[in-house]
């Protein structure tokens, strides 16, 4: 699975548009669903005092933050400058930098760890970014990136069923690489290993979303995520509150004292550059 059939150019903009749209609602609504990751990245990628960190895709900057917690001296990057923004707002100490995932702005071998949360199924071409991850970490040093999992119970699945129900799917959206790609172990191990990575282990992330009743899952998913948020910008504006209707119905089995827990599992993968 190459991941080439589509053009990188019209997903990169399509992507880039989103992205600087949504920084504020992402942060919102999706601050204590991907922050959760983190501290598993951390201490796979054997995070330590004085280390340099380098957080690929670092939205609002959660992961630069937890890192300069442990001890890391951290850089930040995001092609969104709004993004980055939010990211210097919300750690005023810290170093963000734009600038894109498949065309980092430092020399080789300037990073102990690099860390891509959730970033990688948003790249058009995922192995131009690891590439550029194997290159400017040094010898030793590690990889973690994560990816939702393909599950039928997830959250995304939840609101996909509604929209197929619903809704319409070819509605003429730009195809980019699939959802899922790294969420494959076997496709982990085997682009990773194609860039040059070693000791490539794969683990499962039991994540979960604890969504308040006062939002729907229509509005944490338009609202913050640039490929589902495209998708219902392009539906019929009459089957909104239909889509929305079915996605909370979908919900309904996770109510727990007020809030929705919904299953998002995640696949967190850790390499080395030996
Ligand atoms: C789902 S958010 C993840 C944010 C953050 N890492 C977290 O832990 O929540 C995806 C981020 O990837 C960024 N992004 C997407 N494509 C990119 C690219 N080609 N280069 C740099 N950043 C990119 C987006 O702007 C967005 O901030």
């Amino acid at each position: 699975m190459s991941g080439t059939s589509y053009d990188p150019a019209a997903f990169h903009q399509f992507e880039h548009e989103g992205w600087e749209r949504l920084s504020d609602g992402y942060h919102r609504h999706w601050e204590a669903l991907t922050t959760q990751a983190v501290p598993r990245m951390l201490a796979g990628t054997e995070v330590a005092k004085g280390m340099r960190v380098l957080d690929v895709a670092c939205g609002p900057g959660y992961v630069s933050g937890a890192a300069a917690a442990w001890g890391a001296a951290t850089v930040g990057v995001d092609f969104s400058q709004n993004m980055v923004a939010l990211a210097q707002n919300n750690f005023s100490e810290l170093d963000f930098q734009t600038a894109d995932a498949e065309d980092l702005p430092f020399p080789d071998g300037s990073f102990d760890v690099v860390l891509i949360n959730f970033g990688v199924l948003h790249f058009p071409t995922p192995e131009k970014a690891l590439a550029e991850a194997f290159r400017v970490l040094k010898a030793d040093g590690k990889l973690a990136l994560t990816n939702w999992a393909k599950s039928d119970t997830s959250a995304i699945t939840i609101a996909m069923k509604a929209i197929i129900k619903e809704g319409a799917l070819d509605i003429g959206l730009p195809e980019g690489t699939p959802l899922y790609r790294f969420a494959d172990p076997d496709e982990c191990e085997s682009v990773l290993g194609e860039v040059g990575f070693s000791d490539i282990v794969c683990s499962e992330l039991e994540l979960t979303w604890r969504l308040p009743e006062s939002d729907t899952l229509m509005d944490t998913f338009s609202q913050a995520t640039a490929r589902m948020s495209g998708l219902l910008r392009a539906q019929d504006p009459d089957r909104l509150p239909v889509i929305s209707a079915a996605m909370e119905e979908g919900c309904a089995p996770y109510h727990q004292c007020g809030v929705r827990v919904l299953p998002m599992p995640a696949l967190l993968t850790i390499a080395t550059k030996v």
